[in-house]
């Protein structure tokens, strides 16, 4: 099956997120950074995390070529999500130059593959902290500073394809099931507050996260998706934009599943 142009997915009006503010944490790379020009073209400004300082100025230079002509549309910041100042500070930082954060985008994430057996205690719990803690202190930070105290906002959670566990990176399995749980009972804790919170599943993407798999896992992958091609990034961007906009507004506390029907059939990984 053919893979369709970036082009195809502009389905929302130019403008639509006028004067809205996102943040996006992994938004130096793959998934996390086309959510950021898509967000960009559509009239947001946008700020995004990692880790690199490197990889996050590269990225910068990229979205300001994208954001051309409204100066002052990017920040890109260091910031670990494990770490709870950080978080802090960056989300003031962000608030203090633009005034708000409308819009939350937790992309950011890692693991490896590995049989549970041979995952060690420090290799679990690194990835639970990053994929999990790390997503609720932006959740927690996000909501306090902005979102509750002006009775509105987005949350959008990327989580994986978990529906029949995570045979192979049993580790992020456990993580993306805590962080759809947890998106479950922000959305109903805070929908008091206007807080839509959302979680979207990708399966199999094309991206700066997967070319550091080995080639095979990818391509089994994608023979036991019905679909039989790998997402693109900018697809999953889309889907995040449809989320955080006005398209979605009676949506709260759903999971999106955008894996080319992976979750329902076929055995991604080869089991040892
Ligand atoms: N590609 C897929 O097939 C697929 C499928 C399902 C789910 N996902 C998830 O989707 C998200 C994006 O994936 P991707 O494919 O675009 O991979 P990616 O390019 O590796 O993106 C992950 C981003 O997260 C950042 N990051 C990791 N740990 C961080 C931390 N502690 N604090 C701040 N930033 C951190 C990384 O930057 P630094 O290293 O510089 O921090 C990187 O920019 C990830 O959570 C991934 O697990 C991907």
């Amino acid at each position: 099956m053919a893979t369709p142009s970036a082009d195809s997915q502009r389905v929302f009006a130019p403008g639509i997120f006028r004067d809205q503010v996102a943040i996006i944490t992994g938004g130096g790379s793959g998934i996390g950074l086309a959510t950021a020009h898509e967000l960009l073209r559509l009239g947001a400004r946008v700020a995004i995390c990692g880790r690199n300082a490197e990889k996050l100025e590269a990225a910068r230079t990229e979205l300001e070529a994208t954001a051309a002509g409204r100066p002052d549309a990017v920040i890109a910041r260091p910031c670990d999500i494990r770490e709870p100042a950080q978080v802090e500070e960056l989300v003031r930082a962000v608030i203090a130059a633009w005034g708000r954060a409308d819009i939350l985008v937790n992309n950011a994430g890692g693991q490896f593959p590995s049989p549970a057996q041979h995952i060690s205690p420090n290799g679990f719990l690194a990835v639970i902290k990053n994929n999990l803690v790390g997503t609720f202190h932006m959740c927690r930070e996000v909501a306090n500073q902005w979102m509750i105290p002006q009775q509105g906002g987005r949350i959008v959670n990327v989580i994986a394809n978990i529906y029949r566990g995570f045979p192979g990176m049993v580790h992020t399995g456990a993580a993306r099931a805590g962080v759809e749980n947890m998106t479950m009972t922000l959305a109903v804790e805070w929908a008091q507050f206007g807080i839509l919170v959302n979680a979207l599943a990708p399966g199999i993407i094309r991206s700066s996260g997967t070319a550091q798999y080995p080639p095979q896992i990818l391509e089994r992958g994608i023979s036991e998706t019905p679909l039989k091609r790998a997402g693109t990034v900018d697809e999953v961007a889309a889907s995040i934009v449809f989320l955080a906009s006005p398209a979605a507004q009676f949506i709260t506390g759903a999971t999106l599943r955008m894996d080319g029907g992976q979750s329902l059939w076929g055995h991604t990984w080869e089991i040892p």
